[in-house]
């Protein structure tokens, strides 16, 4: 028999009680649940609404069902519903009557708005911890790479070379835009909805910001309405962790052509990859492959969500209840996708020579030989009209730039001097000496301003 049904005739269906139950997996929420009770009730007791007696008895009470769930002692059940009523009656249970007098000054439509701001601003903080120190195993590999020249891709077809430095900071820059935005999302996480009743505020003299401090929010919400029906901030972590999740399958994309033996510019530590049941040479990524698979279920919890979310009429309707499987589910996955790719980064080995060979192939340096014509006084345009047909003759020759004569890059150009021989990755990446360029000096700097943002030095 449900607590809550008192004007009703008869039990509820069973099949309609399982449709609507969430026990089975908003019991997450129980510490935030019981913390916030605690604080209420204190508050309740230092407003003179109920005795500091009747306080202390349903504290104490609390802190025991907390242990009991610690301990798996506690069996709920789904005909109370939700975690919020499974301990409140349990509270009933253990302490009597006096428990009763928990709910005064509050509804569950307030109750379970704080417990999801509270699970939310620990989850955010967990999520910028982490993020945090997989840009510090970025940071370091990008360290101890810090002269490895590889090849730069448009297209997917190399292009210019660049700096594997330079590559993974642009991955750093990434996380440190999705760090600004849960950091951002956290300010609107952190408000307090206490005291908004079921909808319209309660009739209580009750003190919110004694809640709020004591509950760690900076501050109070300033509409009973908006504050039990407003899940933006559980939208807005689900968008940051969707994006941060498109940056990681890009990285993990990107790992996995590297680590193919048609790249071999990586290989990746045992630990992180699996072997295949039939073909014994392989050694697959699918640690990364399910980072880049999962993807799919971050977002396909952001779009669940705005859509129960859109046309829903003010206030508290209980279509909500489906913000919670979504968002642990989009919590779970990030934290542990950032937990395992750090661990892949920090224990992979480049392989120097490979991504430096193909630094070096085919004609990655023609840009610096349009940009050679255009600093003897060629315009750019038909500098690189010269170059393309240069690199046309040079590939029927089956020629690297290097093995052309002077004869040969003057019949293209009276431009070309002996010069054009000192040419070299190395000068082309020396020669992109600005500000977020490639060139070793301003790598250089971004690797230390990245090391002293994340303490590393
Ligand atoms: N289990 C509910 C939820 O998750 C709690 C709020 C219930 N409120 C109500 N009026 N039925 O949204």
């Amino acid at each position: 028999m449900s607590h809550i049904r008192g004007r009703f005739h008869k039990d509820a269906d069973k099949s309609a009680a399982e449709y609507t139950a969430s026990i089975h997996f908003d019991w997450r929420l129980y510490p935030y649940d019981i913390a916030g009770s605690i604080v209420h009730a204190r508050m309740l007791a230092k407003q003179g609404v109920i005795s500091e007696k009747e306080a202390e008895i349903i504290i104490d009470g609390l802190t025991s069902i907390r242990a009991e769930i610690e301990q798996g002692e506690l069996d709920f059940k789904p005909e109370l519903e939700d975690i919020h009523m499974n301990i409140e009656v349990r509270l009933i249970e253990k302490v009597g009557e006096v428990g009763g007098k928990l709910h005064t000054a509050r509804s569950r439509n307030d109750q379970v708005a704080l417990d999801l701001r509270l699970f939310a601003k620990e989850a955010v903080s967990v999520t910028l911890v982490r993020l945090r120190g997989f840009q510090r195993a970025l940071v370091s590999l990008a360290e101890a790479n810090k002269s490895v020249v590889m090849p730069g891709y448009t297209h997917l077809q190399s292009a210019q070379p660049v700096l594997l430095a330079h590559h993974l900071l642009a991955y750093v820059r990434m996380f440190q835009r999705d760090i600004d935005r849960f950091s951002d999302c956290l300010k609107r996480t952190d408000v307090m909805p206490l005291g908004s009743g079921a909808l319209a505020g309660v009739s209580y003299n009750i003190d919110r910001e004694f809640l709020a401090r004591e509950l760690g929010f900076s501050q109070i919400s300033q509409n009973s309405i908006d504050a039990v029906s407003d899940r933006d901030f559980v939208v807005e972590y689900e968008a940051a962790a969707s994006l941060c999740m498109v940056h990681l399958s890009r990285l993990a994309e990107e790992i996995i052509l590297w680590s193919s033996a048609e790249f071999n510019f990586i290989e990746l530590d045992e630990a992180y990859t699996t072997g295949s049941s039939i073909m014994p040479q392989k050694k697959n990524p699918d640690v990364a492959e399910l980072v880049r698979g999962k993807v799919g279920r971050v977002y396909g919890r952001l779009i669940a969500l705005l859509t129960t979310l859109k046309g829903l009429p003010l206030a508290y309707n209980r279509d909500m209840q489906e913000d919670k499987e979504g968002f642990f589910d989009t919590v779970d996955t990030l934290l542990s996708t950032l937990e395992v790719f750090t661990g892949m980064v920090k224990t992979l080995k480049v392989n120097p020579e490979n991504i430096e060979r193909a630094a070096k192939q085919g004609y990655i340096l023609a840009t610096d030989l349009a940009d050679y014509l255009v600093n003897k006084g060629e315009p750019f345009r038909t500098a690189h009209d010269i170059v393309a047909r240069l690199v046309s003759y040079a590939m029927e020759k089956g020629k690297s730039f290097g093995q052309l004569s002077l004869d040969e890059y003057k019949g293209f150009s009276p431009l070309f001097g002996e010069d054009v021989y000192s040419i070299t990755v190395e000068s082309s990446l020396a020669a992109r000496d600005v500000v977020g360029g490639t060139a070793p000096k301003q790598v250089e700097q971004a690797l230390a301003s990245a090391k002293k943002r994340l303490r590393m030095v």
